[in-house]
């Protein structure tokens, strides 16, 4: 990628790449230790698996460009948020609030922005909690408060938006309305399996307790 460094104390991109990379592994630690902590006290994973990913540096300039914006390691730091991404999955939507809290509880993490698409979907039918977060990341002359995106979303809700990120790959601009229409009728039928797998849970851990099995 060619980038335009402007102005004094802009670092290289490597360099910048390192500090996203050790943003990343920062809060993956962070979740790690929650929910090995969660499981100890409430005998319970809330997190079902961890996946984070790197910008590429093709994707941050066409985001940049999208935007507007000179491509330079300036405005990529300033206006591109999710150069750092980690997606958290849980089984259940009451994970997801769960997780969010214990993140933004960390007094070392400072919430930037949250974009609740589960109180608030995307006309497409996409449902995902969304956080921007600055982690601390330690060099050996400086600390450089680093964002990070989260996304945290069930695994029924992963499914339906890994599927229709394929098909927006495959009709790059609209979506063919009857396509678009099936997806939103999926993602609502993604709403009530998450909806009765939590009752059915709640259901489960009731019975449990009241058998003494916990
Ligand atoms: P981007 O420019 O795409 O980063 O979006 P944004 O700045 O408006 O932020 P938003 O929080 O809405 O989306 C961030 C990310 O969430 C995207 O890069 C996708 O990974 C995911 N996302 C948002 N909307 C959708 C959607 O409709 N479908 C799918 N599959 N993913 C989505
Ligand atoms: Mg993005």
């Amino acid at each position: 990628m060619e980038m335009k460094v402007e102005g004094e104390g802009v670092d290289s991109y490597e360099e910048i790449m390192l500090i996203y990379r050790a943003a990343l592994q920062q809060i993956g630690t962070k979740l790690e230790i929650l929910n090995e902590e969660f499981q100890h006290v409430h005998k319970y994973n809330p997190i079902e698996h961890i996946k984070s990913r790197l910008k590429t540096p093709e994707s941050i300039s066409k985001k940049l460009r999208r935007h507007g914006y000179e491509v330079t390691l300036q405005n990529m730091v300033r206006y591109c948020n999710d150069i750092a991404g980690i997606r958290v999955i849980c089984d259940f939507t009451s994970d997801i609030y769960k997780i969010a809290d214990m993140i933004s509880n960390q007094s070392d993490i400072r919430v930037l922005a949250i974009k609740d698409y589960l109180q608030n979907p995307k006309p497409s039918g996409y449902k995902s909690y969304h956080m921007i977060v600055t982690v601390p990341v330690y060099l050996s002359d400086r600390i450089v408060d680093t964002k990070v995106e989260i996304q945290i979303r069930t695994i029924a809700m992963d499914f339906w938006a890994s599927l229709e990120h394929k098909i927006q790959y495959k009709f790059p601009g609209e979506v063919p309305e009857g396509i678009a229409k099936e997806l939103r009728e999926c993602a609502d039928m993604v709403s009530e399996l998450d909806e009765k797998m939590l009752t059915l849970n709640n259901e489960i851990q009731e019975i449990s307790e009241e058998e003494g099995f916990l």
